[in-house]
């Protein structure tokens, strides 16, 4: 049950006994409580009847009746405002959650329907940076999200083992690297293997004669040179292990996992199907689809020389998750400076008569305060880096509140505390906006942050347990205050939220959402007593409170935010 939504149709059904038709949406929220919580403007309407705004207001609000959800009309300035009978919504939400509890807020809007969301597709023979991370927290999130929509969800991985990034580094290897100067370790390993990256790059800029070597290593590469297949094979592996070190850390999954090197062994039977359609030529020996009559330039899809370029593998994989997979909706979380690129590929598709529901969702890359990260200029945070520096600060700062604790036990909650810190930082802005990332404030427990989230339930949780079990029966019309309703009313909006993250693949208002809740709650519990209120109030409120818990905790599960018992 979406009440929110109940309660906006019953002030259309209230407009509505009086000739008065809007929709839902055309509601407004006032800008303060004490005016109302839902305002209809009503400029247009007045214009139509050639009076001024406010006197239409009076007159409307003088003629309407309070409905079971709302206990108050009246008008103010050019709006008729709507008051939530605050006891009745209060009642009956809390009711709610606290029957559905995890599932509190889920739907099945998704009527089954399939989708597959690729996310993640980190490159091989690179290092995995903190800009990967933002991919791998919205992807993990939508994937959950629209499960508790209803949806059937296919968690997907395209891992980029090919092209020209695998010849630098696999050139640097066997010209600069002695085979016993190799790590041992697979997570070193794999760290190693993007070092080796960084280096070539490095190397390759020095000299164009390295370009040219680097361009026939690859080139022999992909005509199955075994020697270098070899070396492929095993420091693909490297970076394959130390990916998925990563996502079990994160409890990241994924159902299927695509390869860019698969995908390529099509590469010669997509060109010959390609031949056929007038948009795709030949130039000067490459492979290109001209697609300027669609305004959307070129892409070259074979080099001169034969070798795939990345949408010659983006063809065949495209129609295979459909075909194979039995999907309706195809969504691909990329990067935004993809944005022309899956236009022009998801264009070729249609051009070919491939017409399905393909959605690019695009984010903002990730900076840190001192610049741009790119793993080809080498000003590089890596994943393990930042990870590291937040795991030795939060271990630091439990030790400090936990004299007692074990070192285990010590080190188990301090992972958690960096696990939300950097999923919520990762999470916090919406996917459009460029984010900054800051390990200060990622882990500070009174901001904006996974860790102050993780406190507000440990918060409540201590005050559950010291309430023990209730006697006395809730009495919400003693839920008055200002704090109160605001919190009732965080509580009625959570359904729309999620609703909201799946329409805009974006699950940063789920954060703010959530962090705003935990704010509201804070603010009450400094304000008002709980455990030392007056019997009535006294279980309304711990009711209230554990209603509050429930959906910081749904949320937080959604969002892959580790739940602390206690910090
Ligand atoms: N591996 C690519 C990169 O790191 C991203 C792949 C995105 N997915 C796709 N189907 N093209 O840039």
């Amino acid at each position: 049950m979406n009440l929110n939504a109940k309660i906006k149709e019953q002030i259309v059904a209230i407009l509505k006994k009086e000739q008065i038709k809007i929709k839902a949406d055309d509601l407004e929220i006032p800008p303060s409580e004490e005016m109302g919580d839902f305002g209809l403007p009503l400029f247009n309407l007045s214009k139509e009847l050639k009076k001024s705004p406010a006197t239409v207001a009076k007159e409307i609000a003088a003629k309407l009746t309070v409905g079971e959800l709302i206990a108050q009309v009246k008008a103010v300035g050019p709006y008729v405002n709507f008051t939530i009978d605050y006891e009745k919504a209060a009642q009956l939400t809390i009711a709610e959650i606290l029957k559905q509890k995890n599932k509190y807020g889920q739907s099945k809007a998704g009527k089954a329907q399939r989708v597959m969301i690729e996310f993640s597709q980190p490159n091989t023979h690179k290092e995995l940076h903190i800009g990967h991370l933002r991919n791998i927290c919205i992807g993990a999130a939508l994937v959950n999200l629209y499960r508790a929509s209803g949806y059937k969800v296919i968690a997907a991985n395209y891992i980029g083992d090919t092209g020209a990034h695998v010849a630098k580094t696999l050139w640097y290897l066997q010209n600069y690297v002695n085979q016993t100067d190799y790590p041992a370790g697979r997570r070193e390993l794999g760290e190693f293997l993007g070092q080796s990256y960084t280096a070539a790059v490095k190397k390759i800029k020095e000299n164009e004669a390295y370009q040219e070597q680097a361009q026939e290593l690859l080139k022999k590469l992909e005509s199955g040179d075994p020697e270098l297949t070899k070396l492929w094979q095993q420091t693909r592996q490297w970076s394959l292990d130390l990916f998925n070190e990563v996502y079990q850390e994160l409890g990241v999954e994924f159902d299927v996992v695509f390869y860019e090197s698969e995908e390529e062994k099509q590469s010669s039977k997509m060109s010959a199907l390609l031949l056929k359609y007038p948009f795709i030529k030949k130039s000067q020996g490459a492979l290109i689809a001209d697609l300027n009559e669609y305004n959307l330039g070129v892409l070259v899809l074979l080099r001169k020389d034969g070798t795939a370029l990345y949408g010659i593998k983006d063809l065949p994989l495209a129609i295979k998750k459909f075909k194979k997979y039995k999907i309706s909706r195809s969504i691909y979380l990329i990067d935004i400076r993809q944005s022309q690129y899956l236009k022009q590929i998801f264009k070729i598709l249609q051009l070919m008569g491939f017409n399905k529901e393909m959605i690019h969702v695009p984010y903002e890359f990730v900076q840190l305060k001192s610049g741009i990260i790119s793993s080809r200029s080498g000003n590089v945070i890596t994943y393990e880096e930042v990870k590291e520096a937040a795991l030795n600060k939060a271990i630091e700062e439990t030790q400090k509140r936990h004299p007692l604790w074990s070192d285990i036990k010590i080190k188990e909650v301090s992972l958690k505390i960096v696990m939300a810190a950097l999923r919520f930082g990762m999470l916090k802005n919406s996917n459009d906006k460029i984010l900054t990332f800051d390990l200060e404030s990622a882990l500070d427990t009174a901001g904006f942050s996974g860790p102050y989230l993780q406190y507000t339930v440990a918060r409540m949780n201590s005050v559950l347990k010291k309430a023990g079990k209730q006697k006395i029966k809730a009495d919400y019309k003693k839920l008055q205050a200002n704090a109160e309703k605001t919190l009732i009313k965080d509580l009625l909006a959570y359904p729309e939220i999620l609703a909201a993250v799946i329409s805009s693949n974006d699950p940063a208002a789920l954060s703010q959402y959530l962090y705003k809740l935990a704010q509201d709650f804070n603010a009450f519990y400094h304000e008002l007593p709980v455990l030392k209120a007056e019997p009535e109030i006294r279980s309304s409120r711990l009711l209230l409170l554990k209603s509050i818990n429930q959906v910081i905790n749904n949320g937080m599960e959604l969002l892959g935010l580790p739940v602390l018992e206690e910090m």
